[in-house]
Formats: structure tokens, sequence, C-alpha cells
């Protein structure tokens, strides 16, 4: 009984395989502009991947779901006069919810060690005034403490977004978005923009 479940799945991982090769090589060559993510999970001795970068977590993670909630109370002036905007539905709050999760774990995934700050040979938006990748590392080599302060900030406000959700409280929401932009800022402030910017 055994032998026959081992070989059924030895033919079924063989065909997968097979399925798999066959599929890489005809897939077309990879357009995108961000170098291809290569993991290493398997050969990793380490239990987590760190292999994602910190740019990559602001700007695929965090910073989206912290739009998400900064939108959710907006005042909008344009012709068709004031109009203002906060969550209504159930939906509209389950949403939000997501997005404080996210930046809460977010904050977590900032928090795991080894991680680069960029891609090797990846160029800010604005390189004169911010701080080079090689920059950012040293500091974080330097004083890993504050980086961790920091990212327990972002963390301690998310979570007072989440208990302004959980008690369906727009004003709430609004006033602690104001923090959780701060927390944004203060970290901002030492690891990414320049001196006097
Ligand atoms: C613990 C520190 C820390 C916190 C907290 C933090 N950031 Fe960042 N953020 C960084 C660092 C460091 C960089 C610059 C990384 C680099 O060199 O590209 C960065 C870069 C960014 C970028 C630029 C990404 C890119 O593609 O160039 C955005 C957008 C951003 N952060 C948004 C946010 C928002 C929004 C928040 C708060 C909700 C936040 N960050 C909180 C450390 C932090």
């Amino acid at each position: 009984m055994q032998n026959s479940f081992l070989t059924l799945s030895t033919v079924f991982i063989s065909a997968v395989s097979l399925f798999l090769v066959s599929c890489s090589e005809s897939s077309p060559p990879q357009q995108s502009a961000a170098p291809a993510i290569t993991m290493t999970a398997e050969s990793s001795p380490l239990p987590y991947n760190n292999e994602i970068t910190l740019r990559e977590i602001m700007s695929s993670l965090v910073d989206p779901h912290a739009d998400a909630l900064w939108n959710a109370v907006r005042v909008v002036a344009d012709s068709d006069g004031i109009t203002e905007y906060a969550p209504e539905s159930e939906e509209d709050w389950n949403a939000l919810r997501i997005s404080a999760m996210s930046i809460i774990e977010g904050a977590n995934a900032l928090m795991v060690p080894g991680r680069r700050v960029a891609r090797p040979g990846a160029v800010g938006e604005f390189p004169e005034y911010e701080f080079t990748p090689e920059e950012v590392e040293e500091k974080l080599a330097a004083d890993r403490q504050s980086w961790v302060q920091f990212s327990r900030g972002l963390q301690y406000a998310a979570f007072e977004m989440l208990d302004a959700i959980d008690s369906r409280n727009a004003d709430l929401l609004s006033e602690y978005g104001a923090a959780l932009d701060e927390a944004c800022e203060a970290c901002h402030s030492v690891y990414w923009y320049r001196a006097g910017i």
C-alpha cells in the first residue's frame, strides 16, 4: 500500500517538474524593470525569508496601506463643492482593517534582521536628497536599537488606527492618521532624507 503510494507520488512529482520545466522554457523573457528576486529559502539556514528589501516593503506594503488609511477620511473641494468622505459600509471598515493589520505586520518585517535596504544598483527617485542605501546600511549596523524603536513607533501608530477602526470611529481614524504620519517621518528624517530637507 505504502509502496504504491510512494510510486504514485513520485510519478506525480515528476509530472509536475516536467510541467514546470516546459513552462519555464516557453515563457517570454522578463519585461519587468525590477531585477528578478532570487528565492533562496530552500538553501537558507534561516527559518524566514528576508530578501525583500526595506525599500520594497515601503513601496509595496507600508505606503499603499498607509494611503488607504489616510484617504478613508477626507474632504475634497472641487467644482462640485465640498464633499466629505468617511467609511460607511462594513466592507469599507474591513478594507481599512486589512490595511492597519498589514502595517502592523509590515513593521515586524522591517525589524527582521539581515535585510538589504535596496537591491544592488537601485537608484532612488531623488538621489541628491536621499541617503544612499549603503549609508542607510551603515547607520543600521552602527545602531540597530534606534531602528527597532522607529519600527515599533510605526507599529504602535497602526495599532491605534486598528482601535479606531474596530470602534467604527472616523474622527479618531483621522486623528490617529496624523500620528501615523509622524511615525513615518520620525524614521525618514534619520534614515531617508539628508539633513536640512
Ligand atoms: C523604521 C523606519 C521607517 C518607518 C517607520 C517608515 N519608513 Fe518609509 N522608508 C524608510 C527608509 C530607510 C526608506 C529609504 C529606503 C531607501 O533607501 O530606498 C524609506 C522609504 C520610503 C518610501 C520610498 C520608497 C521607494 O520606492 O523609494 C516611501 C514611499 C515610504 N518610505 C513610505 C513610508 C510611509 C508611508 C511610512 C509610514 C506609514 C513609512 N515609510 C515609515 C524607513 C522607514
